[in-house]
């Protein structure tokens, strides 16, 4: 846990430089031998300070005087370069000396112009073919730079034969002694597109060491670093100049404990490292990273390993919550969570970091974006992709499926590879989720005018409030719907939701939200228009989607999950549709049967219409599809899968198939703001103001939580003795709180007092100042909710899947 977050900062910074793109004469092309640019300069005496900012077109490397500037890897990072280019700037007072200097940049494709997308859609030099570096040190802001990268620097070639961000490294350490060889061109380049770095820098986090190794049955050692993550091996080793050892990375070993790396298609994810026999030899990779837990080591010719351990990188390392509860499992599942945030938070949120894409997937991002909040510091990071996510969106107002968005670049190959539901509304679920989280009102301001592009073009796809989105991938305003949604038993597939009520559904939250964004940011005609909106393709969505009994057309647990939580079901239908979810789920003997989208809604919508007992049972099952299975399979990380690997220890088919995806990660969400039971009040956002509003699940009990919020640190947490419970909450100085109990919730007591202020709808509510305070209640159907799920749980068991 760590210190209280910072108060927002979304203002872009940028300044005025002197120093030019410079392009190594070296450089041999994408996929070839690394290059760098150098320059020697003289001082007279060593300044006071000096500052150096620096980017570049591919990844950088700085060193000053042999030394390397700063600890960040994977710099510039990653954005769409062609509109913004992040720079960096380091304090470099320490590193200059009177008389003679030289700074050398190491450059490396990168995200700039090695392999992006997958096999057969794979695109190379994506944003140029050159490479290059701009670069100047300054005492003071405006003054004459002491250096900076213009026609007079020399270049020459780096041990680095090849690297690729799936590719892996190939280093030679032979070839170590840097030659100036060649001169640089200047790139055309408007400095215009320079920001200052916005992410927090990708960093290395704390080591650790293999827990288990054994040979394969070709004499290869394999090691097992016990947990899946993205990073990189550091190894040290001796031997014969020339000898190599070569490492391959993978998620998985297959039933013999052989290295199982289908899953990554095209990414080799390969380091090869090259000996130059002089004593003990120390090695990571400069310019890529890996997402694996296992490694495979090979030595050709006479070397031997000293050590070796597995460096994670992330972009995700202020850790701002806990949670634990009764059930291990779910105590694994929210660290396996934990792990694929660090894993996929490298400059951009990515939907996994093995495979041959690690692409920004706005989906996947959406409804991760909250969980995401309360497990890391995340403001600052949103902040970069929301406006990575701007810079991407199309003319027609279409949010790309990610971002940084190859595809733009390659229009002729992807000519329309934009505009999903579910996934482009990131722009407006991610905003407004910083508006809840952090009370960033200048983001909204911000992305307000992109939000309301990205709904005028929703609505564009068929003019209307009912979307219908078009079947085929190619053509614009296809929608992935509720993607990799379960069908059930596969001897009788059951009906999922249909494409058209899911963009429709989303047509609704995207008018919504963009509504109360506008109303934040003082637009009160936009607000209306956008409210109107909200309205029409609500009564479209009910006239077309919910029959007179209340069943909704596509029967199935997303849809009533995404009706319920978004206040799609009239008032008079409610019941109804609550017996038709419940018919839902029991078809499904109480197994999940929801895709990327469903998913986060499903347990809240429970919770909302007032069955947390339903929720429990799906969430605390341990047959697939299910949260438990995979950790109970051993997952160290979140699945993309419920069944990635299947019962019977079958591997699904590995083109689809990654072990380290988030996004049903966002379950976590409603641990926080179900279980442990707060949550942020848009009124009084960054937990100015936090709902405290608990749904008590005997069987997680006890259960505690804590979230350094913008406000500061809250806690809270319940136990039980028989149907008797104790809510403890701790609200932050200068923090308001309120408490919302359920009717069924009786004999509620705050800090000893007996609490009767009920509302109109039967709850309870009560006003909670900053500090501590203890709650009790006794819950009144208890019972009844249990008798209503044991023939589910039964149901469960005899399904004969592993319990
Ligand atoms: C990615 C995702 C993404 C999806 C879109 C996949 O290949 O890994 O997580 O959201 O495509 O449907």
């Amino acid at each position: 846990m760590d210190k209280p977050v910072p108060a927002p900062k979304s203002a872009v910074k940028s300044r005025s430089w002197a120093a030019q793109m410079i392009h190594p004469l070296s450089d041999e092309g994408q996929g070839n031998r690394a290059s760098f640019v150098s320059r020697i300069f003289e001082l007279e005496t060593a300044p006071g300070t000096a500052w150096l900012h620096i980017s570049a077109f591919g990844l950088y490397r700085c060193f000053i005087n042999g030394k390397r500037v700063g600890n960040d890897v994977l710099t510039p990072g990653w954005t769409s370069y062609d509109v913004r280019l992040s720079y960096q700037s380091y304090d470099v007072s320490a590193l200059l000396m009177p008389g003679h200097n030289r700074i050398e940049i190491w450059l490396a494709d990168g995200w700039f112009r090695s392999q992006l997308m997958w096999g057969k859609d794979a695109i190379f030099n994506c944003w140029g073919d050159k490479v290059g570096a701009i670069a100047e040190i300054v005492t003071a802001e405006g003054s004459a730079p002491i250096v900076a990268t213009d026609p007079s620097w020399k270049s020459g070639l780096l041990p680095i034969l090849r690297s690729g961000i799936y590719f892996g490294e190939i280093y030679d350490a032979r070839q170590e002694e840097l030659e100036d060889s060649a001169g640089v061109e200047v790139l055309p380049f408007d400095d215009k597109v320079l920001i200052a770095h916005e992410a927090p820098e990708v960093r290395e986090l704390a080591p650790f060491a293999a827990s288990d190794s054994w040979t394969d049955t070709q004499g290869r050692k394999i090691l097992d670093f016990g947990q899946n993550a993205a990073g990189y091996v550091h190894f040290t080793v001796q031997g014969e100049a020339g000898a190599r050892v070569i490492v391959e990375h993978s998620e998985i070993v297959d039933t013999d404990r052989e290295l199982a790396n289908a899953n990554y298609r095209t990414a080799e994810a390969r380091i090869e490292y090259v000996l130059k026999g002089e004593g003990i030899e120390d090695y990571r990779p400069f310019f890529t990273f890996q997402g694996f837990r296992y490694t495979r080591v090979t030595i050709e010719g006479e070397a031997e390993l000293k050590s070796i351990e597995f460096v994670p990188i992330s972009s995700a390392y202020r850790r701002v919550s806990t949670f634990s509860c009764s059930n291990p499992l779910v105590n694994r599942l929210v660290e396996n969570t934990v792990w694929s945030q660090r894993s996929n938070f490298i400059d951009v949120p990515t939907d996994c970091p093995q495979r041959d894409e690690r692409l920004g997937w706005s989906g996947d991002a959406q409804v991760f974006a909250a969980t995401a909040c309360y497990l890391h510091e995340s403001h600052d990071f949103w902040v970069k992709y929301v406006r990575d996510l701007i810079g991407d969106q199309r003319e027609n107002g279409a949010i790309p499926h990610f971002s940084p968005d190859p595809t733009r670049m390659n229009d002729a190959g992807f000519p329309t590879a934009y505009g999903s539901t579910g996934w482009g509304d990131a722009i407006c679920v991610i905003p407004w989720t910083l508006w809840l989280h952090y009370g960033d009102r200048a983001i909204l301001e911000e992305s307000i005018g992109a939000m309301e592009k990205w709904v005028d073009f929703v609505w564009s796809i068929s003019n209307g409030p009912i979307v219908h989105p078009p079947r085929n991938f190619s053509r614009a305003g296809f929608s992935f719907g509720d993607w990799l949604q379960p069908k059930g038993p596969s001897v009788k597939p059951l009906p999922t939701i249909g494409d058209d009520a899911a963009a429709t559904i989303y047509l609704y939250i995207a008018s919504t939200l963009t509504a109360k964004a506008a109303e934040v940011t003082g637009d009160a005609t936009l607000a209306a228009r956008m409210r109107d909106r909200a309205q029409v393709v609500r009564q479209a969505f009910q006239h077309e989607f919910i029959t007179p009994s209340g069943r909704l057309a596509y029967d199935d647990q997303t849809s009533y999950a995404l009706a319920f939580l978004h206040d799609l079901i009239p008032a008079e239908k409610w019941e109804p549709a609550k017996a038709y979810f419940k018919a839902a789920i029991e078809r499904c003997a109480g197994r999940i049967g929801t895709g990327f989208i469903g998913t986060p809604a499903l347990l809240p919508a429970l919770v909302k219409i007032g069955e947390p007992e339903w929720a429990g049972l799906m969430f605390l099952q341990e047959g697939v599809p299910g949260w438990l299975y995979q950790v109970k399979r051993g997952a160290t990380t979140i699945w993309e899968r419920w069944d990635a690997i299947q019962e019977d220890g079958t591997i699904f088919n590995p083109q689809m198939n990654s072990y380290n995806h988030y996004a049903y990660g966002a379950v976590c969400q409603w641990l926080f703001e179900s279980v442990a039971g707060f949550r942020p009040d848009p009124e009084q956002p960054g937990f100015r103001h936090i709902l405290f509003e608990p749904a008590i699940i005997p069987a997680l009990g006890p259960v505690s939580a804590s979230h350094v919020s913008a406000a500061g640190e809250i806690k809270a947490g319940w136990s039980l003795k028989g149907d008797r419970v104790t809510y403890t909450v701790s609200v932050p100085a200068n923090a308001t709180g309120t408490l919302i109990l359920p009717p069924a919730y009786e004999e509620v007591t705050l800090d000893g007092a007996p609490v009767t202020g009920k509302q109109a709808n039967g709850s309870i509510t009560a006003e909670l100042t900053a500090g501590d305070h203890v709650i009790t209640f006794h819950i009144a159907d208890l019972e009844e909710q249990k008798q209503e799920v044991a023939p589910l749980m039964e149901a469960q068991r005899s399904m004969n899947l592993p319990a």
